[in-house]
C-alpha cells in the first residue's frame, strides 16, 4: 500500500501575503534573520498581520542553523506565550523555525500553527517534513524528519525574491533542480512525485536562467517560487539520494553553500546513478538513464538513444552551472589538496550515513562516493 497526501495549504501569485490578514492568530512570532530585518521584509509582513494582539520579531537565525541558536529561538517562544509563528527566509530560517515549533510543542502541549514564507527560491523547506540543523562542533548536519514539521501554510511571493543576487539564485535554483532530479530517479519515485518533479524540472530548466540574468523579472521569480514548492513536494515523499547525502557532508566540512554544493555534484552523481560511467552506450539504459533522457525531452534535447538523450541532459546542467558561473572543483572554492585530503574519508563516511542516500537509486558503497569526489577534485 501507498499513501500520498497534503497539509499545507498554499498561497501563491500577486498579492499571496495578503493571505497573513485572514489568519487567525493572537501572539505571533516572526522567526527570521537580521539582513531581513534591515531590509524591511520583516516588518512588511509583520504589517500585513492586522489580526494578532502582538507580534515579535526573533531574528537572530544564521545560515546552518546550530543547535543552540534554537534553543534561545524556543526560549523567545515561551517568553511570548506563541500560539502562530511565521517563518520569514531562506531555508535556514524556515529549517529553524520548524525544529523550533516542534520543541515548543512537546514543551507547550498543544499545537502551534506555523506559516512559512521563503524568501529565497530553493529548498521547498516550506511544504516538507524535513529541517536540517546543524552540530557545529562535530561538523555534522542532521536532517529531522517528523510529520509535526510540515508547515500548516506556504505563502509564495516572487516579490520578495527580486533583490535576490545572481549567486545566490543560481545556487538555490540550483537546490531545486536538485531536489526535482533526485526525487524523480529515487527508489521511492511514484506517479503522484512524478508529476511534481516533472513540471518542477520543466519550470527550473526555463525561468532560472532568466531570473539569474534579470532578477527583476517576476514571472521568472514567481515561476521558481513555484518550481522550489513543487520539488519539495516530490522529494518529501519520494526522498532524495547521494547528491544531498554527498552535499551535506561536504557542507559541513567545508562551510560550502548548499545548492552550490549541489550543484558542484550533480553532472556527476546523475552520471553514476544512470551508468554512463560505465559502457553502458553497449548494454541496455537503466532506469535512471530512462528517466533522465526523458526529462531530456521536456527541455527539448531529445535523442535517438535513451543514453545519448540522458547525456544530453547531463550536459544542459553542466552548461547552465558554467553560464551561471558556478564553480566546478574544491579548488576554486578555496579548499586545499591538503585540507581535503585530511577530510576525505570523514566526507565518505557522514554521505555514506546520511538519510538522503538511502533512496538513491544505485546503492553507492565507499569507493562509488569517492568515485564521484574525484569529479570535483582539482586544486
Ligand atoms: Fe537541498
Amino acid at each position: 500500500m501507498n499513501m500520498f497526501y497534503l497539509r499545507s495549504r498554499i498561497f501563491f501569485g500577486e498579492d499571496a501575503l495578503a493571505a497573513l490578514k485572514d489568519m487567525e492568530a493572537r501572539n505571533v512570532t516572526i522567526i527570521t534573520d537580521e539582513f531581513l530585518v534591515k531590509n524591511g521584509v520583516a516588518d512588511r509582513v509583520a504589517s500585513m498581520i492586522t489580526g494578532a494582539r502582538e507580534v515579535r520579531i526573533f531574528s537572530e537565525i544564521r545560515p546552518d542553523p546550530p543547535i543552540d541558536m534554537i534553543a534561545k529561538a524556543l526560549a523567545f517562544l515561551l517568553e511570548s506565550d506563541t500560539d502562530t509563528v511565521v517563518a520569514v527566509g531562506g531555508g535556514s530560517s524556515i529549517d529553524a523555525a520548524k525544529a523550533t515549533v516542534l520543541m515548543y510543542e512537546q514543551k507547550v502541549g498543544r499545537d502551534v500553527k506555523l506559516v512559512a514564507i521563503p524568501t529565497t527560491s530553493g529548498t521547498g523547506s516550506e511544504v516538507t517534513r524535513v529541517a536540517v540543523v546543524t552540530d557545529p562542533e562535530a561538523g555534522k548536519k542532521y536532517p529531522l524528519f517528523s510529520e509535526a514539521l510540515l508547515p500548516n501554510a506556504a505563502i509564495l511571493s516572487g516579490d520578495l525574491t527580486v533583490s535576490v543576487p545572481p549567486a545566490v539564485t543560481a545556487h538555490t535554483g540550483f537546490d531545486v533542480i536538485t531536489h526535482a532530479l533526485e526525487a524523480y530517479v529515487s527508489v521511492n519515485a511514484n506517479d503522484f512525485t512524478d508529476a511534481f518533479a516533472e513540471k518542477a524540472l520543466e519550470l527550473a530548466f526555463t525561468y532560472l536562467p532568466v531570473a539569474y540574468r534579470d532578477g527583476e523579472n517576476r514571472k521568472a521569480r514567481e515561476k521558481m517560487q513555484t518550481a522550489s514548492c513543487l520539488a519539495g513536494m516530490a522529494f518529501n515523499d519520494a526522498g532524495l539520494g547521494v547528491n544531498h547525502g554527498i552535499a551535506h557532508a561536504l557542507g559541513a566540512v567545508f562551510h560550502l553553500p548548499h545548492g552550490m554544493a549541489n550543484a558542484m555534484l550533480l553532472y556527476h552523481v546523475m552520471r553514476y546513478n544512470a551508468e554512463l560511467d560505465t559502457a553502458a552506450f553497449a548494454g541496455e539504459p537503466n532506469r535512471v538513464c530512462n528517466r533522465l533522457a526523458r526529462i531530456a525531452r521536456f527541455i527539448h534535447r531529445p535523442a535517438f538513444t535513451k543514453q545519448q538523450g540522458a547525456r544530453n541532459l547531463l550536459d544542459e546542467i553542466k552548461r547552465l552551472t558554467v553560464e551561471m558561473k558556478i564553480p566546478q572543483t574544491l579548488g576554486e572554492v578555496g579548499v586545499s589538496r591538503e585540507e581535503y585530503e585530511k577530510m576525505r574519508e570523514h566526507i565518505v563516511e557522514s554521505a555514506l550515513r546520511d538519510a538522503c542516500t538511502a533512496t538513491n537509486p544505485r546503492k553507492p558503497d565507499a569507493n562509488a562516493i569517492r568515485t564521484i569526489l574525484r569529479g570535483i577534485e582539482r586544486f
